[in-house]
């Protein structure tokens, strides 16, 4: 029997309890074992739900409480997330978290901090919400040496991307619906601007490279400056524009981590990927490209990945499991400056200033542009560096890199 505290009631925290209670018995069943809830905490009380009667206010009760075996963090943050995971691995109890935010920037002390104690620690919904892809990574593809990922990992910003594409919604509205839906984080500028992406593909990368790989050391752009007109180019030329987080390991060993827009072919299975759902492709030396898709955010989605994370915490009491990697430092990442691409640019410029300075430039052309606008694919691959040392003479207004394969 394993009892199970869940912090914070929001969206995450409510489907774990739903799906705990609606499979209980299917759950029992597939571990030989009974998984009870026994608390929530939240500084709200819920009177008019099923589970009123679990809602206590202080989180002491819990880390006190030595039939609490397995705590469930999904308050968000680093902040009062961090403390209570702190707490509760101190105290022996296994966590399991959907917190991107708090794994991305503290993981690998969580980690160990559970190894001494004894604990688990488990955050397969932090990234891809359903989507199995933690434990793929690091256990069935462990015969691998990983070379590259690359992935839509941030639902809300895939949906309001693909509202913009398919139904020519401005931003604001698309974003009012994926918030009514709720798959926006409270704050929406870490999706819009890309953080949320960015946490995602460093939690990746961390476990697919074997050392933390920290968000200030990923450079990462939003889809704030995508324009209606972008869509339009892309469409133009066979294109959709995708956030993506990109890392990739260079000969020298060292991670290049990075979230931007990137124009993707329609050929490429990460163009049909729409609306809510995430994809993330994996390039290993053996069995080459593998790629994993469903939905990336939602209450039930996520909770499914939160819950099966229980049932592993709560058959693995004796033997910890530790899906963990090794320590951060300033040689494990630097900015991909060196990753050559080609690139879409929008510009207010003229054709012939542009082809003074990419003489081999595919121009695109789109209904309704005004006079001064220009937008071209670059012929060949450059690096961004050299493309900005082109891009001088011009005023460019959207720059973003082709993904090539
Ligand atoms: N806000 C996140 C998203 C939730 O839209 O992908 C899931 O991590």
């Amino acid at each position: 029997m394993a009892k199970v505290a869940i912090l914070g009631f929001g969206v995450v925290g409510s489907g774990v309890a739903e799906v705990l209670r609606r499979n209980g018995p299917h759950i029992d069943e597939k571990i030989h074992s009974a998984v009870e809830l026994k608390y929530i905490l939240d500084v709200r009380d819920f009177p008019n739900s099923p589970f009123a009667p679990y809602v206590v206010h202080d989180f002491a009760q819990i880390e006190g409480d030595p039939e609490v075996d397995i705590v469930v963090e999904t308050i968000g943050g680093a902040t009062i997330a961090r403390e209570f995971t702190e707490r509760a691995l101190r105290a022996g109890k296994s966590v399991v978290t959907s917190n991107k935010e708090l794994v991305a920037e503290h993981g690998y002390e969580l980690m160990r901090l559970a190894q001494e104690h004894g604990a688990s620690y488990l955050y397969e919904a932090s990234v891809g919400g359903g989507i199995p892809i933690i434990r793929p990574l690091k256990q069935c593809l462990a015969a691998n040496e990983i070379t590259e990922i690359c992935g839509i990992l941030n639902g809300t910003t895939n949906y309001i991307l693909t509202r913009m594409i398919r139904a020519g919604l401005p931003f604001g509205e698309a974003l009012k619906e994926a918030q009514a839906n709720g798959y926006a984080e409270q704050d929406p500028t870490a999706d819009i601007e890309g953080h949320d992406a960015c946490r995602k593909i460093c939690i990746l990368a961390s476990l697919a490279f074997g050392r933390h790989v920290y968000p200030a050391q990923a450079p990462t752009e939003g889809i704030s400056g995508v324009a209606l007109a972008d869509v339009a180019y892309a469409e133009s030329c066979g294109r959709k524009i995708k956030l993506l987080g990109r890392a990739i390991r260079g000969t020298d060993g060292k991670v290049r981590a990075f979230v931007a827009p990137h124009l993707v072919d329609g050929e490429n299975p990460l163009a049909g990927v729409e609306d809510v759902f995430n994809a993330i492709t994996v390039k290993g030396n053996a069995i080459g490209d593998v790629m994993f898709y469903g939905r990336g955010a939602g209450k039930l989605p996520t909770a499914s990945a939160v819950v099966a994370d229980v049932m592993e915490a709560a058959r693995s009491m004796d033997r910890p499991k530790y899906l963990d990697w090794g320590p951060g430092g300033e040689d494990v990442a630097v900015p991909p400056d060196d990753v050559a691409s080609a690139w879409y640019v929008r510009a207010e410029a003229s054709a012939e200033q542009v082809r003074a300075a990419f003489p081999d430039a595919s121009f695109l052309a789109r209904a309704g542009a005004p006079a001064g606008e220009t937008a071209f694919l670059t012929a060949g691959t450059l690096t961004r560096p050299a493309l900005d040392g082109k891009l001088t003479a011009l005023t460019p207004r959207s720059v973003f890199r082709i993904l090539t394969d």
